[in-house]
């Protein structure tokens, strides 16, 4: 449907919830993360103005302008959009959202890792434009940033301390506003807060469409794969945003697809997300 409205309108949702409908994007980062190997006087400067940063009960962060093509991809962490994800892995997301309505694949969308929910404005827009009423949008996650890593039962998310960066936390009600300032909340937006180990078991006896997972580590990959994929419809798709850049999420999928001798095959949206659609 190029050209038609309903298409021109999830256009605009996708430049918008990715930033790139303003003039300019900015990229956001913690000071440790753009200049963690700065030179020892950069580091004491930064520690000095860290230490009076925090002592008025505020961050130091680093915000650069970023080019287009880099957000298109994805980039560092936007500013102010409402998805980390670039505009490449958008495009993918709302193709597989057509072709199981088209095919009439049953059940709802769920997405594990909202961060400031933009990708899942875009899965409610995808069914607002095509008036598919009769289905749901699930959003599960902390609303508080990632769990802090538990090597012991998962190793291979050791070191990777993402629990640490305040930008990853983006609360409950940062999210429902982002929904009501495009005009998609409403009773077919469900919020499911917490931990996945705890809120993801309770939806096994749901059927899925698609699952979107965005959740960094082997644990929260794990978590969501085995609570969501024995409920993902036949024609279903499921799409895992970090596997080509995080090694403990490519970990976690390669595990799971090993240990439920999953045979389809596993194909690239870009350089960081993958997808399979159960046969
Ligand atoms: C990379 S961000 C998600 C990005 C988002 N999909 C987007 O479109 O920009 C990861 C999110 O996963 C959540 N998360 C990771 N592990 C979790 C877990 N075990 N339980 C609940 N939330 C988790 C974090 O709170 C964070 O919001």
């Amino acid at each position: 449907m190029a050209g038609t409205l309903p298409n021109r309108y999830l256009e605009l949702v996708k430049s918008s919830v990715a930033g790139l409908a303003h003039e300019r994007v900015f990229g956001l980062r913690t000071w440790e993360f753009e200049h963690g190997r700065a030179r020892w006087s950069g580091r004491l400067a930064h520690a000095f103005v860290a230490a009076l940063a925090r002592a008025a009960n505020q961050e130091l962060v680093v915000v650069r302008p970023l080019a287009v093509d880099e957000r298109k991809q994805g980039g560092p962490w936007p500013l102010c959009a409402e998805t980390m994800i670039g505009k490449v892995r958008l495009d993918h997301l709302q193709r597989c959202i057509e072709q199981v309505l088209a095919e009439g694949v049953a059940g709802d969308l769920i997405e594990a890792g909202v961060w400031r929910g933009g990708a899942a404005i875009l899965m409610r827009a995808v069914l607002e434009a095509h008036e598919a009423s009769d289905r749901t949008v699930w959003l599960a996650d902390s609303f508080e940033g990632l769990p802090e890593p538990d090597p012991s039962r998962f190793p291979a998310d050791r070191g990777l301390r993402l629990d640490r960066y305040s930008e990853l936390s983006v609360s409950l009600e940062q999210v429902r506003q982002a929904f009501d300032r495009y005009g998609l909340l409403d009773d077919r937006v469900r919020f499911l807060p917490g931990w996945f180990s705890d809120t993801l078991p309770p939806l096994r006896d749901r059927t899925w469409a698609l699952v979107h997972i965005d959740a960094d580590l082997y644990q929260s990959t794990s978590e969501a794969l085995d609570n969501l994929y024995p409920s993902l419809a036949p024609g279903g798709f499921v799409i895992v945003d970090d596997y080509g850049v995080l090694g403990p999420c490519r970990r976690a999928v390669d595990d799971f697809r090993a240990r439920h001798d999953i045979g389809e095959e596993l194909e690239r949206v870009d350089s960081s997300a993958v997808f399979w659609r159960r046969r």
